[in-house]
């Protein structure tokens, strides 16, 4: 039996520690530290920490490792994958993608392979679903199954030598948790196994031309551990996440040594797969209701994206007990404290119930769309509707000054791409970051009092400055 030597992991970050704490004293998470034990390797077993590819090193010009076919980007024939990507996938690369289980990354890989394996050899090595599960959903898709390739499989030995007798220019390892290596004695999913198959396929991955793609689920609980430990291991790390409840998904650059480490990509997912959505904000405002009370936009920034969103608020009497605050995809904090600055600048809500909601299931967390919110609240209770081309950008402070955003220049070129004509932001704001077409006006407010002006007053011109670009 071999011996085990036992230390504890942070699940958050990787970092180690000797002793068991509450703390995790690399990144500060608390209750992130798991035992960890690892089994000595046996003997005669090779540790993969050598390559294998069996070149003896050598010291060479940079200028010897350039090569046509090796620097052209590989493209994922998704112009938004390509996007993220940096320009599509470099060979040599070791990428992973990580997220919750049944999120679709086994889907958008395969929907990739299926576009990718008409231009070269592909292979999906899966240690989840059998070919039957893998050939079916293909089907549905409508990819070509003759030409994908698909190994099921949860021994890595077995994985590597295949790959090798088969030599694939892009591999997908579904997933890094369900694959093992006999050389360790612990069970697929441990972080000494995924360890391990990580520095194996990031083996593969520079020793031979190819592209290798895991995928490494993301559990809220901690049972498995996640792709964070692997972060510093591989080439590029991406997320794909739930954006707005329902069907619509986000792909986020969270490491990228060969592209922007802040790009994102939004697809759907429909009845055929994964649907790139190129224009967000025209999804999110589609149906919105134009000349009715209550509902203002705002423009959240993601990474380099912006989405414009509709938030919907109602406020009604209330004719007994406590007024209700009812709040969807919004800290009710956030909503309080603009509650409590509106009631100082004259507009009462104290025996009114208060609903908000961000329209399509959207979530807020950024408070550059504190003004769009006043102004839905302010509207519904004033029971004025906000004129439809108008977008709100400012934090509110709790003295009632509005102050500037962050990005101005990403989300005012939003805005005028769908269409907005005036946008109304801080006077402290930097008016050269705002990009407006010509005709359009940006509309400086100091504080909520002068919000009430610019929205109901009789008419814009008095503040207003034109810009033109
Ligand atoms: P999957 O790719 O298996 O998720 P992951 O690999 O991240 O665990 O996604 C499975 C979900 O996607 C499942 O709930 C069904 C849904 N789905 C569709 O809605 N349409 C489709 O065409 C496909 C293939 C899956
Ligand atoms: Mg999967």
């Amino acid at each position: 039996m071999a011996k085990l030597k036992t230390h504890f992991v942070c699940q958050e970050c990787g970092g180690e520690s000797a002793q068991w704490s509450g703390k995790c004293f690399e990144c500060g998470a608390w209750n992130s530290l798991v035992e960890f034990k690892e089994a000595k390797l046996p003997k005669n077993s090779k540790s993969s920490s050598k390559m294998s590819s069996g070149e003896v090193p050598s010291i060479q010009s940079l200028n010897s490792f350039t090569h046509e076919n090796f620097s052209k980007r590989v493209s994922s024939f998704f112009p938004e994958v390509d996007r993220v990507l940096g320009g599509g996938f470099l060979w040599n690369s070791l990428l992973l993608v990580g997220g919750i289980p049944g999120i679709g990354k086994s889907t958008l890989l395969l929907q990739i392979v299926g576009r990718l394996s008409k231009s070269y050899k592909c292979l999906i090595v899966s240690g989840e679903e059998s070919g039957l599960q893998v050939a079916d959903r293909a089907k549905r898709l409508g990819l070509d199954l003759d030409s994908i390739q698909f190994l099921s499989t949860n021994n890595l030995e077995e994985a590597e030598s295949l790959i090798q007798n088969y030599e694939p220019d892009f591999i997908v390892v579904d997933s890094v948790q369900t694959l093992a290596t006999s050389t360790l004695e612990s069970s697929a999913g441990t972080i000494s196994q995924i360890r391990e198959i990580t520095q194996k396929f990031l083996e593969i991955a520079k020793s031979r031309k190819c592209i290798v793609v895991m995928v490494g689920h993301v559990t809220k609980d901690g049972s498995l551990a996640g792709p964070k430990l692997l972060e510093h291991m591989v080439d590029a790390v991406f997320y794909f996440e739930s954006l707005h409840e329902g069907a619509l998904r986000i792909l986020r650059t969270q490491k990228n040594r060969f592209g922007s480490a802040n790009e994102s990509a939004v697809f759907e997912m429909s009845e055929d797969g994964l649907v790139e959505v190129l224009n967000p904000s025209e999804q999110f405002l589609s149906e919105r209701q134009r000349g009715v009370s209550g509902t203002s936009v705002a423009a959240l920034v993601d990474g380099t994206r912006c989405f414009l969103v509709e938030i919907q608020a109602l406020v009604q009497r209330c004719f007994q007990g406590f007024p209700r605050r009812t709040f969807q995809g919004i800290d009710q904090n956030r909503v309080a404290l603009l509650l409590a600055v509106l009631e100082k600048y004259g507009i009462d809500f104290s025996n009114y119930d208060v609903y908000v909601k961000v329209a399509a299931g959207g979530r807020i967390e950024e408070a550059a769309a504190d003004l769009a919110i006043a102004a839905a609240l302010a509207s519904a209770r004033l029971d004025k509707s906000i004129p439809e081309d108008v977008l709100l950008l400012g934090e509110v402070s709790l003295t009632g000054g509005i102050r500037s955003v962050q990005h101005l220049d990403i989300r005012s070129k939003e805005a005028s791409r769908m269409g907005f004509k005036k946008i109304i932001v801080s006077e402290s704001g930097n008016s050269k970051k705002i990009s407006v077409p010509m005709g359009a006006q940006v509309l400086k407010i100091k504080n909520i009092a002068q919000l009430k002006d610019q929205l109901w007053a009789k008419s814009y011109s008095t503040v207003n400055k034109e810009v033109g670009a």
